[in-house]
């Protein structure tokens, strides 16, 4: 079977960007040309062999390098009524997202190289988008003692967090940092000072203390972001900071890479889109760690993505069912999905003018592959891993029928334009509207 791809706008930064046909054969990229030429056939039949052609016309879509959200949870093993990795896997490409990495924070905690293989296998089942899990930092992400990180990469694990907790033992992460940098590993670092944020629940401000709840100080975060700056300094290795909120700490990124040190950072949709007043109401559906911040904080999240301080867009996809969401304020635990929102969310960006589309697919593919050592882009040769935005597609949010096994999403009912339309994986597609 083949498949061509028509008159889409291939958008693959630093490689293609303009009106081109892609014929995939075998699950590979085969040929490109550019429109004016046009791929061989374009009518019912292509190629020497007279197969059967599929053709997706993607007039006025951009087609783009398979997009790939760097930080997600599924909740397996453990928490299967959350999430599981099918279902969170289906949940990506129906965002049209082709690979994911998800979080270690699962029980058992995935510090071994029985757990990596499992996460693997499950996502083998799955056959749906790509998985790359991350493996804990600490075992049992208990801060004390590191994993043993040759026989994590070895099952298959890309990169290595904490993430949900922080490593508070600065000796502990020094030697993390050193350790991974052995095994040309990420660090991804949940930055979070536990004495600053005490008993806190949300951002620390007049919104907190209007609804008696206790607040988390933005230095909470950037404090632990500068510490991991002087030890990634210290150790030449490779960092990368997760879900940025505060405005200090996209400064203190900008700092960094100001003087050349070669930190990479992230931050996710909720933090560019809303503030701290979603949580009014006391909004679980809201409430996230880190909480969303002020409008001056947003204002600056939004600065770092114009300017490149912040390199990637990822979900931080965090399921909780009702049991976990309908309770008091501060008893609801922490976390959003993200997957099946995010790049419409992303695209917002794009219409007032903040990043270009070449921007977002840099933010939302080519970054997180440079960051993960993964090979990606529209080549010839190259597995077919490829996503179509429809940019202008009108649609209502609707978290009743999104994939994932959890609606906690404060965007549920959100008018939004612009939305992935198809996905596919090594030329299998899995999810198409177009
Ligand atoms: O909001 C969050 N949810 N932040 C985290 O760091 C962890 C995550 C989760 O696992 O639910
Ligand atoms: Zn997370």
């Amino acid at each position: 079977m083949l498949v061509l791809i028509k008159n889409g706008r291939v958008i693959d930064p630093g490689n293609l960007d303009g009106i081109v046909d892609i014929l995939i054969k075998d699950g590979k990229i085969s040929e490109i040309k550019e429109h004016k030429s046009g791929v061989r056939g374009q009518g019912s039949r292509v190629g020497d062999q007279g197969s059967e052609v599929r053709i997706i016309d993607a007039s006025g879509k951009i087609v783009t390098p398979g997009l790939i959200d760097m930080h997600v949870h599924l909740r397996e093993p453990g928490h299967e009524y959350k999430e599981t990795i099918k279902s969170g896997c289906l949940a990506a490409a129906h965002g049209g997202f082709t690979a994911i990495c998800p979080m270690p924070n699962t029980n058992p905690v995935n510090d071994n190289g029985q757990i990596t293989e499992y996460i693997l296998n499950k996502a083998a089942i799955a056959d749906t988008v790509r998985v790359y899990p991350v493996a804990a930092i600490s075992k049992g992400l208990n801060g004390k003692s590191l994993c043993e990180y040759g026989e994590l990469k070895e099952a298959g694990a890309i990169a290595l967090s904490d993430d949900g907790n922080p490593v508070s033992n600065s000796q502990l992460m020094r030697r993390a940092m050193e350790y991974a940098k052995g095994f040309s590993m990420p660090i991804i670092s949940h930055c979070e000072d536990l004495d600053l944020v005490a008993n806190g629940v949300v951002n620390e401000g007049a919104v907190a203390t209007s609804m008696g709840l206790a607040g988390i100080p933005n230095a909470a975060e950037s404090t632990m972001i500068m510490r991991d700056i002087a030890l990634y300094e210290l150790t030449a290795s490779h960092l990368h900071i997760a879900h940025v909120s505060t405005k200090e700490s996209v400064l203190a990124i900008r700092n960094a890479k100001k003087r050349g040190v070669k930190v990479t950072a992230e931050t996710a949709p909720h933090y560019f889109t809303l503030t701290e007043d979603t949580i009014k109401g006391y909004n679980t559906n809201a409430k996230m760690n880190p909480p969303l911040r002020s409008s001056q904080d947003r204002e600056a999240i939004l600065k770092g993505l114009a300017d490149g301080i912040i390199d990637v867009i990822a979900t931080d996809h965090a399921p909780h069912s009702y049991i976990e969401k309908e309770v008091e304020f501060d008893q609801a635990a922490n976390g959003i999905i993200g997957l099946e929102t995010s790049v419409s969310l992303s695209l917002k960006l794009v219409h007032d003018g903040v990043i270009s589309l070449t921007g977002l697919v840099e933010k939302m593919s080519t970054n997180p592959a440079k960051i993960l050592g993964l090979n990606i882009g529209i080549k010839t040769g190259r597995p077919a891993d490829i996503t179509i935005i429809d940019p202008d597609r009108s649609y209502k949010i609707d978290s009743s029928k999104f994939q994932s096994l959890s609606r906690n999403t404060p965007f549920n009912g959100w008018d939004m334009k612009g939305k992935a339309v198809l996905t596919m994986v090594g030329g299998k597609i899995l999810f198409d509207e177009i």
